[in-house]
């Protein structure tokens, strides 16, 4: 039998003191990230959580559509205003994606056959080497003050392999792999409670203790990849991750090159 994930349901599961002191729950809209940025620009404040349950709009990163189907994900966005530099904003989606990399890893010590979630450079958490989430963090800035970001996430929770379609080879389900429904308001409740911890830790300045169980989850470095720069097509191994959360890559021509922003892919040649 399914478990339910309303909003009552999800406020009782809640251990947070700051985010999702309101939370709001629909079943189907454009974008929850549209909706929380239209929430901010009105003076939300933040810890605003909006969930739903079928996006119609729902976007991802690099201009990309964000597609699942209804009733089986958990799709959310969280605002944050952040007291630290702007120039650390790119340390907000390595957050999102550390607090779900946590929760996934605590549930996969259940599944002995199961090896460690890792996660994509940058905020890409799989599973078995394929995708379960994914993360989109959009900013807004006035002047020289970081004004809010909206922390978007969706998980693949509930879905069958045949259900992914043409992304079978490249994503997975956290149902498909631990045979198992997932209960998607303890799953939510869980990350939110993470993301709320590395928030605080980045609000106290602990970036540096952030950002390096965010490298030791990546299992990017060292390894042969290729990477869509905005010049073009990357190919290298990737050497480290800068303070910056940049990705270094020793390119096979010479040299190296920061990456900003890319999907990476792995490469075997
Ligand atoms: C990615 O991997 O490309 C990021 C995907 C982010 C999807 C989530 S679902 C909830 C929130 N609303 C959106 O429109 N996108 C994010």
């Amino acid at each position: 039998m399914s478990t339910l994930y309303n909003q009552q349901a999800l406020t009782s599961a809640l251990t947070t003191a700051l985010i999702g002191h309101r939370v709001e729950m629909h079943p189907q809209v454009g974008s929850t990230n549209d909706l929380v940025r239209e929430a901010a620009r009105l003076g939300e404040p933040e810890g605003l959580v909006i969930v739903a349950d079928e996006q119609v709009a729902g976007r991802g990163r690099l201009g990309r559509v964000w597609t699942a189907p209804p009733g089986c994900c958990v799709l959310c966005s969280v605002l944050l205003r952040p007291r630290i530099s702007p120039q650390h904003a790119f340390y907000l989606t390595i957050a999102a994606a550390l607090a779900i990399y946590r929760v996934i890893k605590v549930l996969s010590t259940q599944h002995s056959a199961l090896s460690t979630p890792t996660i994509k450079w940058p905020n890409d958490v799989l599973l078995e080497g394929r995708k379960v989430s994914g993360v989109l963090c959009e900013s807004e800035f006035a002047g020289r003050d970081w004004a809010f970001t909206v922390v978007g996430f969706g998980i693949n929770a509930n879905l069958r392999p045949d259900e992914l379609g043409d992304l079978r080879e490249t994503a997975t389900s956290l149902s498909s792999e631990f045979g198992r429904e997932i209960d998607r308001t303890r799953l939510l409740a869980s990350v939110l409670s993470e993301l709320e911890s590395l928030y605080f830790m980045l609000q106290g300045g602990q970036l540096g203790a952030v950002h390096a169980e965010w490298a030791r989850a990546l299992e990017t470095i060292g390894k042969r990849i290729t990477v869509n720069d905005f010049g073009g097509a990357v190919t290298g191994k990737a050497l480290r991750v800068d303070p910056d959360g940049a990705l270094v890559v020793r390119l096979d021509g010479g040299g190296e090159r920061r990456i900003i922003a890319g999907d990476v892919a792995f490469s075997d040649r």
